[in-house]
């Protein structure tokens, strides 16, 4: 199964999305081999699930509580976003990480709120300009994993984002083997620390219709996570076109 993740971030208002959302549907098909899951925020998800005719496209949330419930101002637990009717959760953006000082240890108990509720998680990982330029990618990324996995996660419901932080929002992408290479270290430390053979790794920063072919022909790439080139319909569904 391959997977297109569009992350629209704080980003088109409730009107805006149901454009792009009916826009979208016009166009593209869930298919057996293919589906796209649309990441609004969750008070436009409520809005575009109300007014969609036809409730058929798959939504996530962008984050969700550590918490289970409780006296936790401004938070939206894992429960309320099943409830809304999302069926996937991005975990660990390095927006998250980074704006929002979120830790390894939040991470893991954010992903762990998730999956008790049955909701697909999208963990996101990777590493910064300087660790890249230092060949320190690799090791970073696994910490990161081994850090929020352990062999208790049904890993069924897990899929990877690889994104290279300066990469994001960037228009610069590594280099075709360099994400390949990647991602092949990543399925390898998966198999080696936890005995998973089949886990879906998509990749994410800068992905555009010019270059999406290209990544997504790779061996070891399963899909992508989309951030600005999701908002607009008509070159989200050609990024899909090309999955
Ligand atoms: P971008 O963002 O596609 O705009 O680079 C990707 C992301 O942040 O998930």
């Amino acid at each position: 199964m391959k997977f297109l993740i569009a992350n629209w971030k704080m980003n088109k208002n409730f009107d805006d999305g149901l454009k792009v959302i009916k826009a979208i549907r016009k166009k593209i098909k869930n298919k057996s081999n293919k589906k796209y899951i649309i990441l609004p925020s969750l008070q436009s998800t409520l809005y575009i699930k109300n007014n969609i005719v036809k409730n058929d496209v798959i939504f996530g949330s962008q984050d969700c509580s550590q918490f289970k419930n409780g006296a936790f101002t401004g938070d939206i637990s894992a429960e309320m976003i099943k409830k809304i009717g999302c069926k996937y959760v991005l975990i660990g953006h390095s927006e998250r990480r980074t704006i929002f000082n979120e830790t390894d240890e939040v991470l893991k108990t954010k992903m762990n709120r998730a999956l008790e509720q049955k909701l697909k998680v999208i963990f996101c990982v990777g590493e910064s300009l300087t660790q890249f330029k230092q060949g320190k990618s690799i090791p970073f990324i696994i910490k990161q994993i081994t850090k929020a996995f352990d062999k208790s996660i049904n890993f069924k419901n897990v899929i990877i984002a690889y994104e290279p932080i300066w990469a994001i929002g960037t228009n610069v992408t590594p280099k075709m083997q360099e994400i390949d290479n990647i991602h092949y270290k990543i399925k390898e430390a998966m198999k080696v620390h936890f005995n998973i053979t089949k886990i879906p790794i998509l990749y994410g920063g800068s992905v555009k219709s010019d270059n999406s072919a290209d990544i997504f022909s790779l061996k070891n790439v399963d899909g992508g996570l989309i951030g600005g080139a999701s908002l607009i319909a008509s070159e989200f569904c050609k990024i899909y076109d090309t999955l």
